[in-house]
């Protein structure tokens, strides 16, 4: 057997990527290993959506390349978002590289990898593919690794969003076809699933781009009915695509978990509009008093941009006020940096100073610490459901859950229940976690 060592950078679509790279591969006997200096093969599945992407990516190519004169038939390869961009670029950068594929090659890869085995040959596949087929799984048989399970339902982005690389580097929109992932799911939740995450770049906007096809809330409607599954959740969503019909979905759906992420990106309509979101404030807020009166309790969570080209700090406020507003539960914040091909690099100067970015930064998650603590608290000696998914990161024999609302929640007891959805009663809070004991047996039905 040989020895497959995968790197991943980024978002779960990345590792949902990953799992598929090492299950594509196991066609060709590789096992994967956590140690790169027994790999037959490296593979870096690579993320560009910020920072310093690219840079990131030759550093970690440069710590390979003694493993690589120590061995020459060791094969390294690039995939995912950079290798994406860069394309050939990183053969001509990197002489010891063997392999560059890009976000829709996965299915070719045992064939890539045996043309770069051959000697004197680097294979580079970068196509994107309109029909979904290649987003199948050709062993057809998903792998189950616990109580959760990631389901790609859609790729690409047809928003253009100013500051965003995801269309450039993911492609346009391509969904599955509903009956491939109604099948999946349907054979995850035999195999002992219980809650699957449906991933994609924009999944509300599924179907749109398919004649005949589901809607996304349609697609929910029929994942509902699937025996032996307990929880359904999805991301991401663009705040345009949340339509009155998927608003509706979380009213009447006993498996969709009350919980959306939503990103608004800036509090600030001059910023949104530069942006090129294709909503106003008021819109968005305007959804979510929509969605709040249909499912009320819904938990909320956000993408912040902070230091985006020419944000005022009148406009950065704004950007405060709306974390206020809306109280999420959770907020991904990230200071702006300019991608390449994308417009905002081309026609905006990068004029927010870095410590004024820093700055900004610093006080929207100092803000939402204060607000996920003030909720978390609020939860103090109620009931809640979980799904035990495994051992906690805090040890000492700790399980760690969610509840239907994303918040983690960490309890004592046997690791024979991972698995359960169970009730527990919160009995500590901080910002990011829970804490919870289990109820007596008979008390765990939760109303
Ligand atoms: N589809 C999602 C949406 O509707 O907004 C976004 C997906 S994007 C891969 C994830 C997040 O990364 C974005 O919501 C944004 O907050 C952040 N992001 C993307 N490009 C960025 C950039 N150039 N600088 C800073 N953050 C960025
Ligand atoms: Fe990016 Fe905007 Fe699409 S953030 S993934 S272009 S919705």
């Amino acid at each position: 057997m040989k020895k497959l060592y995968i790197q991943t950078y980024g978002c779960q679509m990345n590792q949902h990527d990953s799992e598929r790279i090492a299950r594509v591969l196991q066609r060709l006997d590789y096992l994967p290993t956590d140690c790169a200096e027994e790999a037959d093969l490296i593979l870096l599945n690579t993320c560009s959506v910020r920072d310093k992407a690219e840079q990131k990516v030759y550093s970690a190519l440069g710590r390979w390349r003694e493993l690589k004169q120590k061995r020459k038939d060791l094969i390294i390869g690039v995939g995912g978002c950079v290798a994406q961009q860069e394309g050939e670029e990183l053969l001509r950068r990197v002489p010891y590289l063997d392999l560059v594929f890009g976000t829709h090659n996965i299915h070719r890869l045992d064939q890539l990898v045996t043309e770069a085995a051959a000697p004197g040959r680097r294979p580079v596949e970068l196509g994107f593919y309109q029909d979904p087929s290649y987003m199948e799984d050709p062993e057809g048989r998903p792998q189950v690794s616990g109580p959760k399970a990631f389901v790609t339902i859609m790729q690409g982005c047809n928003k253009v969003c100013s500051f965003c690389i995801v269309p450039y580097v993911r492609g346009r929109e391509v969904s599955r076809p509903s009956e491939k992932i109604i099948s999946e799911v349907r054979e995850l939740a035999r195999r002992g699933v219980r809650e699957v995450l449906l991933l994609g770049q924009n999944v509300n906007s599924y179907g749109k781009t398919s004649a005949g096809e589901l809607s996304f809330a349609g697609l929910l409607g029929e994942l509902n009915g699937i025996e032996g599954l307990a929880r359904i959740r999805f991301t991401t969503s663009h705040p345009q695509d949340l339509s009155p019909e998927l608003i509706e979905a979380y009213a009447t759906l006993d498996l969709l978990c009350e919980h959306l992420h939503l990103p608004v990106q800036s509090g600030s309509d001059a910023v949104l509009r530069r942006m090129r979101r294709g909503y106003g404030l008021s819109e968005y807020l305007s959804r979510i008093e929509r969605l709040r009166e249909r499912c009320p309790g819904i938990a909320l969570s956000t993408d912040i941009i902070v230091g985006f080209p020419g944000e005022t700090e009148a406009e950065f406020r704004a950007t405060l006020e709306i974390l206020q507003r809306v109280e999420y539960d959770e907020i991904f914040a990230f200071s702006f940096s300019p991608r390449p091909q994308t417009v905002a690099a081309k026609i905006y100067p990068d004029d927010v100073p870095s410590e004024v970015k820093k700055r900004r930064l610093e006080m929207v998650l100092d803000l939402q610490q204060e607000i996920s603590l003030r909720a978390n608290r609020e939860r103090l000696g109620c009931v809640e459901e979980i799904l035990l998914e495994g051992p906690s990161k805090l040890g000492q024999g700790q399980l760690m859950g969610r509840t239907r609302s994303n918040r983690i929640v960490n309890v004592m007891g046997p690791k024979g229940l991972v698995g359960e959805v169970i009730g527990v009663r919160i009995t500590g809070a901080s910002a990011n976690s829970l804490t919870g004991e289990l109820l007596k047996i008979e008390q765990r039905e939760v109303a």
